[in-house]
């Protein structure tokens, strides 16, 4: 049975590869064939045998935004290639981006940083609240590098686990928010809205529980935002600092994840009114962190790419819909949980008995590479989180190919 899953699997490229038969202008995520993204050098391309269907990194199969392209390429053409200048274009855009989308007017330029990117920047505001030693409470399951970089700069991280449909969990939270801050220690909550991996966007009034109880028990709050241009019709992000009880708290912003600008670095910082201070001491060498072809591209993105986010966002939605369909015809055991946000399903594979690490089996007898859920923590064994940022025709050839690596 494995041996004609994966011999299918190293053939049926062919069913995908020849798409768009006559262009798809209005869907970013079939503009590219099969074949050319393969031609691709980054992670989520380069990973896998050429045989492999990979939907796990979060990258996006998609063509840039023409915006972006083009302020490359205009600098590419100046020879504009040195150093970022200290001005706030960045964040200026992104201010602007938040007042028209969001309506929040809160994100006040004077009150941000430029940092190399949302993880790098989140470990520096984590460094201006605790010292090592102290706890940063997480959510699991999440973004597996949330422990690896806390870890990393030797803080302890303490687990307040999401509850069973994939949401912030106010007794958890407690308890350990109450562990964390324990003898009197400082202690951080590095949370995550919208929430990777199972596209939670978190409400306003789940945000004010969180203020409530961060300042209840003195945890400062560094808050993720990265997923928060990928709201998917039927939710609302809300900023965490837009809450009552989130003046002290950090988010971090970036264009990264939206225009799928990973290879492109840059990320803003945003402090509270409260926490402005803590923010003016944030070391000079952090500044250095973003690169100048970040900052452009960021810049255009959020600027002149609202468009292209807008079509990329219904593409996004219909695949969420057709997932949702092919597992129910396919794969009906799996519980998947209609992502609010992001790109990303977290799907529950439990049901199939395929062990704690499902991804393990879809990648060897299916050549389809999901995400393991077994790194995002607790609550990720028997998971998989699976990137629709794909064609329909590449969703759905890889559910097929899960379909086949269990026999169906
Ligand atoms: C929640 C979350 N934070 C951070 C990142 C990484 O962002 P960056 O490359 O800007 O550090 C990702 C990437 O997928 C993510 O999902």
């Amino acid at each position: 049975m494995s041996d004609d899953c994966v011999s299918d699997a190293r053939t049926s490229d062919a069913r995908v590869s020849g798409f768009p038969a006559s262009g798809d202008g209005g869907n970013p995520l079939r503009r590219l064939s099969l074949g050319e993204l393969r031609r691709r050098t980054s992670a989520k391309w380069r990973t896998y045998p050429a045989d492999v269907l990979p939907l796990w990194v979060a990258e996006m199969d998609a063509m840039p935004a023409g915006a972006v392209t083009r302020a490359l390429t205009g600098a590419l053409a100046l020879g504009d290639t040195g150093y970022p200048s200290s001005g706030t274009a960045y964040a200026e855009a992104l201010d602007s981006f938040a007042r028209k989308r969001w309506g929040w007017d809160g994100l006040a330029v004077e009150r941000t940083a430029a940092v190399a990117d949302v993880m790098r920047g989140s470990v520096e505001m984590l460094k201006l609240v605790t010292g090592p030693g102290d706890a940063v409470v997480v959510s699991p399951p999440v973004y597996p590098p949330f422990f690896g970089f806390v870890e990393h700069e030797d803080r302890r991280v303490v687990e307040a686990p999401l509850d069973a449909d994939g949401r912030l969990c106010p007794s958890a939270l407690e308890d350990a928010f109450r562990r964390a801050a324990a003898g009197g220690r400082r202690a951080a909550y590095l949370l995550c809205n919208p929430h990777n991996p199972t596209g939670a966007v978190h409400t306003r009034a789940e945000l004010t529980a969180v203020a409530e109880l961060a300042n209840a028990y003195g945890i400062r709050v560094v808050s993720d935002e990265i997923h928060a241009p990928l709201v998917l019709p039927g939710a609302q992000y809300v900023p965490y600092l837009s809450v009552p009880g989130a003046e002290n708290a950090f988010c971090l912003l970036s264009a990264s994840k939206a225009w799928n600008l990973a290879g492109v670095k840059a990320a803003v910082a945003v402090a509270g009114p409260a926490a402005a201070n803590e923010l003016a001491r944030l070391p000079e060498i952090v500044g250095h962190g973003p690169s100048h072809f970040g900052v452009v591209a960021h810049t255009a993105a959020l600027r002149d790419g609202g468009d292209w986010l807008d079509a990329v966002l219904t593409a996004l939605d219909e695949n969420r819909r057709l997932l949702g369909e092919l597992l129910e015809q396919h794969l009906p055991e799996i519980r998947y949980m209609r992502p609010e946000g992001t790109y990303l399903a977290w799907l529950d594979c439990r049901a199939l008995g395929l062990g704690d690490d499902p991804a393990a089996v879809f990648l060897e007898r299916g050549r389809v590479a999901l995400s393991s859920g077994i790194p995002f923590g607790t609550g990720g064994a028997g998971h998989v989180r699976l990137n629709f940022a794909a064609s329909p025709e590449v969703l759905t050839e890889a559910v097929r190919r899960m379909a086949a690596a269990v026999g169906r």
